[in-house]
């Protein structure tokens, strides 16, 4: 099995295939990272949650040349597709690519960059995040929803080698409406804690009648996805549950990452335009977003 990028989710996949003993390979972005990761003698320091475990990681760069037969796709949505095109010549006709990006548009861009290849897409509640070089927090441990992107497919054999004390795995065929699910649920809060500079929990009360405008807007895209759900009641659960949260897109912001905006926010508006549904509150909620960005000098795609 080979894991894409080296960030908070490639590693906590790293770090459960290793501890399952499982064989699998975490590729690194160039000689240079692999370098760093190599004066640290490849350690990461683990901490499950629970537990502490200092593991030594089997890393590589996409220069190597074993030929790829599960591929775990764990950068950020910009990054994903260039990411797997430098992996192409490695990639078998009958391999299975997961992408595990927040948000849409990357998958679509990597199943129309390889067509021989299955792709699966998931849905991930777990948390992880990286205190420091070298070092892996389990902050929260969630599930991984999966399945196939496009084709009617049954789940590929390896996803049961996955131990599920480590793996909390759930197969979902198709995929596409769980995608949306989170997108929109998604688009209803991270955009505004990232104008308001927020906690989600603040969110109704900083945007008020905007979010319920929003919510109205997003439950229509979703019903042209064939998805009726009541989204509102979904979105006020989520902000209830995780009041006291700071989203990724505020994270990424404070920390002057690019965020995952584009893929989030932007692919809803690029839909609703493309289904010719009108969607003024998330269009100005679009433009919220891109003005904070651009004033902390970050990308606003
Ligand atoms: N972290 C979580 O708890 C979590 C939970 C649910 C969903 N997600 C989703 O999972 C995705 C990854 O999130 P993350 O938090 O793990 O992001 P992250 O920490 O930024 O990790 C992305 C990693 O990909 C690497 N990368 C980019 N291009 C590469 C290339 N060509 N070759 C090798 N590595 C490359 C980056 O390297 P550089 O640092 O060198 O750029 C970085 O190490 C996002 O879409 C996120 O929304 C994350």
């Amino acid at each position: 099995m080979h894991i894409l990028g080296p960030g908070s989710l490639g590693l906590l996949w790293a770090a459960r295939l290793q501890l399952a003993g499982i064989d699998y390979r975490l590729i690194v972005r160039n000689q240079q990272q692999l370098e760093s990761w190599q004066r640290r003698d490849n350690q990461l320091l683990f901490n499950d949650g629970s537990q502490r475990h200092a593991l030594t990681l089997a890393l590589e760069t996409a220069a190597h040349d074993t030929p790829i037969k599960q591929l775990i796709v764990a950068t950020k949505a910009h990054t994903a597709l260039a990411a797997v095109q430098l992996l192409q010549p490695r990639l078998a006709p009958a391999s299975d690519i997961l992408m595990l990006q927040n948000g849409l548009g990357a998958q679509q861009a990597v199943a129309r960059a390889c067509p021989g290849q299955r792709l699966y897409a998931a849905s991930v509640t777990d948390g992880a995040w990286q205190p420091a070089p070298g070092e892996l927090v389990w902050a929260g441990r969630g599930r991984t929803t999966l399945g196939p992107l496009s084709a009617d497919t049954d789940s590929p054999a390896w996803l049961q080698t996955l131990p599920p004390a480590l793996f909390d795995w759930h197969w979902q065929n198709p995929i596409m409406p769980t995608l949306w699910r989170k997108l929109a649920i998604n688009c209803a809060i991270n955009p505004f804690t990232l104008i308001y500079d927020c906690c989600n929990g603040e969110v109704p009360e900083r945007a008020g009648a905007w979010l319920t405008a929003c919510l109205t807007e997003l439950e229509q895209l979703l019903r042209q996805q064939g998805i009726d759900d009541d989204l509102t009641g979904i979105v006020h659960q989520v902000i209830r549950n995780t009041a006291t949260n700071s989203s990724s897109m505020r994270q990424d912001l404070h920390a002057g990452r690019r965020t995952e905006i584009d893929y989030i926010l932007g692919y809803a508006c690029r839909q609703a335009r493309h289904d010719g549904l009108p969607v003024p509150a998330l269009e100005r909620l679009l433009q919220s977003a891109q003005i904070c960005l651009q004033q902390h000098q970050l990308p606003t795609d």
